[in-house]
C-alpha cells in the first residue's frame, strides 16, 4: 500500500532522488508524505498531509538536504491521514527515523510495554513503535538494533531506517511487503518497488521475507535478521523509463487503455503454436500433465484479478472441460476451504503483492495443492513463492484502476485453457481457430480505441446519473461486474454488476428513466435472452446503453446508446467488450473532475488484509 524509499550516497544530495522515487510510487497510496536526511550530525525531517506534490511545495519553503534519506508515501491503516500520522516517525531521542509499509499487528502490547518503561508517543500510527523499539535496543550499531527489534514484532513490513549517529547507514528489512535494493555506481537506495529506481539504475536485488539489508556510501550486505550472510543474485530490470511516463496522455489510466492493442500481444507472445493449434506456457511447462490431470482447479484472486478468474472458470470448464472454482482469496484463506489431491490452484494477481492473495496461495500450498501464479510483476512474492507460472508482460501499470493488466490475465486464461484444453477435449482444427481468433485481438482492440471520441461523446450523456446496472451473460457476466467496478472506482457513482437474467429477481425494481443499464449484448449464444432483458428494461422506462456487436441493427434499435465491438469467438469476447467500459468510466469520471489515477481511499497494491 504504502510506498517507501531511502538512498546513500558519497555526498550527493538525496532528497530530489528521493521525492522523484516517491512520485513513482503514488499509486501505492497518496493521503500524506514525508522525507527525513542526515546531515551534520542531526536529523532533519518534513511532513504533510496530501499528496507528493504538496511534500514538495514544503521542500520548496523549506528546504533540507543530506547524503543519505528515507521517505515514505502512505496509504493511511492506523491513525487518520495527517501530518502527525505521516511517515518518517522518529524514536525519542529525535535521532533515529523509519519509514514503514506494512501493518504492525501487535503495536497495541508493544506500545503499551513501551510506554511503561517510559517512551512518550506522539502519533496514531503502529509504525511509531519500531521507532521506539530500535530506540530501546540501539547501543551503537543501527543493524543489531533493528535486529532485536524486529524480533519483537508481529506483522507485515518493509522498513528502512535511519540513525543520526551512524550516518554513513541505511538500513533496510522486509516481511511480507515488498523491498528492492537497487545498485548504482555511487548510490544505493532500498524502494518498494522497481518504478522508484528505474530511472537511475536497472540493477537490483530482491530481498525476500525475513531478511535485511545494510547499505553505506561503498556498498552494502544482506543478512536475515538472524544475522546470516546472504549471497543474493543482481538482477535486470527488463522495462525502461518511458513505461513510467504519461507519454503525452492525460492520465495513465488513459495511456494502458491504448496500450492495451500491445499488452494483450506481449501476454502471449512466442506462446502461441499457429500449426499445431496449441499454447506452449515455459513455466508450465512442468505442470502440463498435472494440469491435464486435474480433478478441479480453483482460481484465487482479488478485484479486478477476480472478475478475470471468472472469465477464465467459464474458459477452463468451457474449453477444457475441467471443473473450475474462483475464490476470492480473502474468503478463501480463512474458510476451511478442501482440498483434494488433483487440485491445481491458479493464484491470479498483477501486483503478485495482495496480502490475501498471497497468504492463500500460502493456504493451499500447504492443503497440497500446486500453486500456479499468473502475475504481472516480476519477481514479486505471488511469482517468487509460486510452484510455477505464468507472467502477464502487461508492464508496469501504473493507474490505480486495473485496465490494461486485466486484458492480459484475460488473454493468458485463454492460452491456459486453449493448452489444458488441446490435452483434453479441443480438436487441431478448433485449437487453430482458437489461435488466430486471439492473433486478430490487437487489431480488434485498435478498432475500439480508435472510437474514443465516440464513447467520450456518449459518457457526457450519463456524468450526472447517481446509479448504473452493468448486465451481461455468459462471458460477459464478469464484464459486467468489471464494468461496474471500474465506474465504482474512478467516478464514484454507484454501480452494481449482475447476470442479466438475474435482474428479475431483484434489480428490476430499481429501474426507472434515471437509472442508465448498461447491456454487454453480443451476438453470442446469449444474444436472443439478453435482447429479452433488454425489452424488461425499456419497458420500464429504463436508458440503455448498449455494447453490441458491429453491424447489429436489432440492438441499435432498442437502445439509447450504443457502442460497436468487432466479433470474435465468445471466450474472447470479454477482452474485447470491457474495453469500451474502461473508456465509458474514464471519460465519466473525467468530466466529474475526478483524480483519475489516484481515486479516493483506493490503493493498487493491497499489502494489507
Ligand atoms: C486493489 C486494486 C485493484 C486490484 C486488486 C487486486 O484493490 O485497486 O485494481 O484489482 O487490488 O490486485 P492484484 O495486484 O492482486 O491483482
Amino acid at each position: 500500500m504504502c510506498g517507501i524509499i531511502g538512498c546513500i550516497t558519497r555526498g550527493k544530495n538525496v532528497v530530489p532522488t528521493l521525492i522523484e522515487g516517491l512520485r513513482r510510487m503514488e499509486y501505492r497510496g497518496y493521503d500524506s508524505a514525508g522525507v527525513a536526511v542526515l546531515r551534520g550530525g542531526a536529523l532533519l525531517s518534513r511532513k504533510t498531509i496530501g499528496k507528493v506534490e504538496e511534500l514538495s511545495r514544503v521542500l520548496d519553503d523549506d528546504p533540507i538536504e543530506g547524503a543519505i534519506g528515507i521517505a515514505h508515501t502512505r496509504w493511511a491503516t492506523h491513525g487518520e491521514p495527517s501530518t502527525m500520522n505521516a511517515h518518517p516517525h522518529l524514536d525519542s531521542t529525535g535521532k533515529l527515523a523509519i519509514v514503514h509499509n506494512g501493518i504492525v499487528e501487535n503495536y497495541r502490547v508493544l506500545r503499551r510495554s513501551l510506554e511503561e518503561e517510559g517512551h512518550v508517543f506522539t502519533t496514531e500510527t503502529d509504525t511509531e513503535v519500531f521507532a521506539h523499539l530500535i530506540e530501546k535496543y540501539y547501543t551503537g550499531d543501527l543493524g543489531d538494533a533493528v535486529r532485536l527489534a524486529l524480533a519483537e514484532v508481529h506483522g507485515a513490513y518493509g522498513i528502512a531506517v535511519i540513525h543520526a549517529d551512524q550516518p554513513e547507514l541505511l538500513v533496510a528489512a522486509r516481511n511480507g511487503s515488498p523491498l528492492i535494493v537497487g545498485i548504482d555506481k555511487d548510490a544505493y537506495y532500498v524502494a518498494s518497488d522497481a518504478a522508484a529506481l528505474v530511472r537511475h539504475t536497472k540493477d537490483v536485488v530482491y530481498l525476500d521475507d525475513m531478511e535485511m539489508v545494510m547499505a553505506t556510501p561503498e556498498g552494502f550486505s544482506t543478512t536475515t535478521l538472524e544475522n546470516e550472510l546472504v549471497t543474493k543474485h543482481v538482477e535486470r530490470i527488463t522495462w525502461d523509463i518511458g513505461q513510467i511516463e504519461k507519454n503525452g496522455y492525460p492520465h495513465f489510466m488513459l495511456k494502458e487503455i491504448h496500450e492495451q492493442e500491445r499488452t494483450v500481444m506481449d501476454a502471449v507472445r512466442g506462446r502461441l503454436l499457429e500449426s499445431s493449434g496449441d499454447a506452449f506456457l515455459g513455466g508450465l511447462r512442468d505442470h502440463r500433465k498435472t494440469l491435464t490431470d486435474a480433478k478441479r482447479i480453483i482460481i484465487i484472486a482479488c478485484g479486478t484479478s477476480w472478475h478475470a478468474g471468472l472469465v477464465g472458470e467459464y474458459m477452463l470448464e468451457d474449453l477444457a472441460r475441467v471443473s473450475t472454482e474462483v475464490e476470492y482469496a480473502s474468503e478463501f484463506r480463512y474458510r476451511n476451504p478442501v482440498i483434494r489431491r488433483g487440485d491445481v490452484a491458479f493464484v491470479m494477481s498483477q501486483s503478485g503483492e495482495t496480502r490475501d492473495t498471497l497468504a492463500a496461495m500460502g493456504e493451499a500450498q500447504r492443503r497440497g495443492a500446486v500453486a500456479l501464479g499468473i502475475v504481472n510483476v516480476v519477481g514479486s512474492s505471488i511469482a517468487r513463492r509460486s510452484d510455477g507460472g505464468v507472467y502477464t508482460h502487461a508492464g508496469l501499470e501504473i493507474g490505480v484502476a486495473s485496465t490494461k493488466a486485466f486484458t492480459s490475465q484475460l488473454m493468458v486464461l485463454a492460452a491456459i485453457a486453449l493448452m489444458v484444453g488441446r490435452s483434453r477435449s479441443i480438436s487441431v482444427i478448433e485449437g487453430r481457430e482458437i489461435v488466430r481468433a486471439m492473433l486478430a485481438i490487437p487489431q480488434q482492440i485498435h478498432r475500439i480505441v480508435e472510437k474514443n471520441a465516440e464513447i467520450e461523446r456518449i459518457a457526457s450523456r450519463y456524468v450526472e446519473s447517481s446509479n448504473f446496472l452493468y448486465l451481461g451473460r455468459g462471458y460477459n457476466f464478469p464484464v459486467a461486474l468489471e464494468g461496474a467496478l471500474k465506474l465504482k472506482e474512478i467516478s464514484y457513482i454507484h454501480a452494481e454488476g449482475y447476470p442479466a437474467a438475474e435482474m428479475k429477481h431483484g434489480p428490476i425494481a430499481l429501474i426507472d428513466e434515471k437509472m442508465p443499464v448498461v447491456f454487454i449484448a453480443t451476438q453470442d449464444a446469449y444474444y436472443e435472452k439478453i435482447l429479452s432483458n433488454m425489452e424488461e428494461v425499456k419497458a420500464r422506462g429504463g436508458r440503455v446503453l448498449a455494447i453490441a456487436t458491429e453491424g447489429d441493427t436489432q440492438v441499435a434499435r432498442m437502445a439509447d446508446d450504443v457502442i460497436e465491438i468487432p466479433k470474435t469467438l465468445p471466450h474472447l469476447t470479454p477482452i474485447l467488450s470491457v474495453i469500451p467500459l474502461q473508456l465509458l468510466a474514464y471519460y465519466i469520471a473525467v468530466a466529474r473532475g475526478c483524480h483519475v489515477d489516484q481515486p479516493r481511499n483506493l490503493a493498487k497494491s493491497v499489502t494489507v488484509e
